[in-house]
């Protein structure tokens, strides 16, 4: 039996609400459809379909990964054209992000798996179906700590993706 799953940063809900905020403003204004809140992340490695009997291994990379806390500063707004989405991101990504986004990515390589082709540009997708594109702009900051990462369950609801978050590991400095 395969299973759709991918590692993400997971915001918690004070973190969620005010990053929520965002959605409908911008879906409006691109004409799009605003994803719902509950579903907010940063996907940092994307596994596709995974044969369940290979989770123990996944959860094995991660429970030894090792990586350091960091602030990550939401204060931009934009878009992915081709993707139709739109995002909520930072101008200046944490060195640490990319560490761990960088170490997860790697030593699923090393155990062959991963299915991630795209480079990795941090976003957090807030808008999909999005028809008018606009250009990036700041939006008010919203300081997001980042102390734990996760590992997530994608399967089809009746409106749309649901995601269920299997297992969480904390990032020590
Ligand atoms: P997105 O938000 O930019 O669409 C669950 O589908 C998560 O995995 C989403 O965050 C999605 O990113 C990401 N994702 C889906 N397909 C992907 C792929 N082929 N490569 C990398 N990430 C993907």
């Amino acid at each position: 039996m395969n299973i759709r799953l991918y590692f993400a940063l997971w915001p918690d809900d004070g973190i969620r609400l005010q990053l929520a905020r965002y959605r409908l403003q911008l879906a409006r204004e691109g004409n799009g459809r605003g994803v719902f809140p509950v579903t907010l992340h940063m996907t940092l490695a994307f596994l596709g379909e995974i044969d369940t009997t290979l989770v123990p291994v996944i959860e094995k990379i991660a429970s030894r990964l090792e990586a350091a806390p960091f602030n990550y500063v939401v204060n931009m707004a934009g878009c992915f054209p081709k993707a139709r989405v739109a995002w909520l991101g930072a101008k200046e990504t944490p060195w640490h992000l990319f560490e761990l986004q960088k170490s997860l990515r790697s030593q699923l390589a090393a155990a062959k798996l991963g299915h991630d082709t795209r480079i990795f540009r941090p976003h957090i997708t807030v808008v999909r179906d999005l028809e008018k594109p606009f250009a990036d702009r700041a939006i008010t900051p919203v300081s997001w700590p980042v102390d734990q990462f996760c590992l997530v369950a994608a399967r089809h609801g009746p409106t749309g993706p649901e995601y269920e978050v299997l297992k969480t590991w904390p990032l020590r400095s």
